[in-house]
């Protein structure tokens, strides 16, 4: 298969934030945002993959500021990585300001997306051909994300078996929970 280099794949989508994409308090619902990432992370895969693709898995959703009803906000997907049949799409949000001009960086993710044939199973997508610097930065730092995560899931899977619960039960006193008085018999 040929290389394709980032920017074959390269996708911005824009839009403007109206009040029915508000919440109670008036911001922008992260359902919202995280709907929008999702459409930019498929047309992004898809395009690399020229493939059906679906999402697998999501890193790194944490919203920094609010984003506000009139704001235009914009999401910059590109390829970062890709496996053998698994890509990392990176999607940078921002949100515009239009009277004033101004920008904020409201989050950046990483949506891991599987490319599909017609029998509904994994199929190969073409390597990335990386051009710059950043393209190698961003493909190295996804091979650590990676590295990191299948770290933690075993560490985690390993610490979740060993939680005893009358052993642990003191550490609760600390956090801001409160167990009924069945349940402190019960354990
Ligand atoms: C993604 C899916 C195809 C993986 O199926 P599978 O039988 O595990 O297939 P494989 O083991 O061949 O994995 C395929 C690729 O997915 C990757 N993958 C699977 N699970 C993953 C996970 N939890 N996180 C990251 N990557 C994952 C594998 O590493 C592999 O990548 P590679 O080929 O680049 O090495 C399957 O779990 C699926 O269809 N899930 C539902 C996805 C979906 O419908 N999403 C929409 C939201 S409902």
């Amino acid at each position: 298969m040929t290389a394709k280099p980032v920017n074959y794949s390269r996708t911005t989508l824009t839009e403007l934030m109206i009040p029915a994409y508000a919440n109670f308090g008036g911001k922008i619902h992260g359902g919202t945002l995280l709907s929008l990432m999702d459409k930019v992370a498929y047309a992004c895969a898809a395009k690399h993959a020229r493939q059906y693709c679906v999402t697998v898995l999501v890193d790194g959703v944490n919203f920094r500021q609010p984003v506000e009803v009139g704001e235009l906000v914009s999401l910059l997907a590109s390829v970062n990585y890709v496996g053998r049949t698994s890509l990392v799409v990176g999607i940078k949000v921002i949100a515009e300001n239009v009277k004033l001009g101004t920008v904020k960086h409201t989050n950046t993710s990483y949506f891991t997306m599987v490319a599909k044939d017609d029998n509904d199973q994994p199929t190969e997508v073409p390597p990335l051909l990386l051009e710059t610097p950043a393209d190698v930065r961003r493909f190295l730092e996804a091979m650590k994300r990676k590295e990191l995560r299948a770290a933690f899931s075993e560490n985690f899977d390993n610490a979740r078996t060993h939680i005893l619960l009358d052993e642990n039960i003191d550490k609760l006193t600390r956090e801001r929970c409160q167990l009924t008085d069945e349940l402190r018999d019960l354990l």
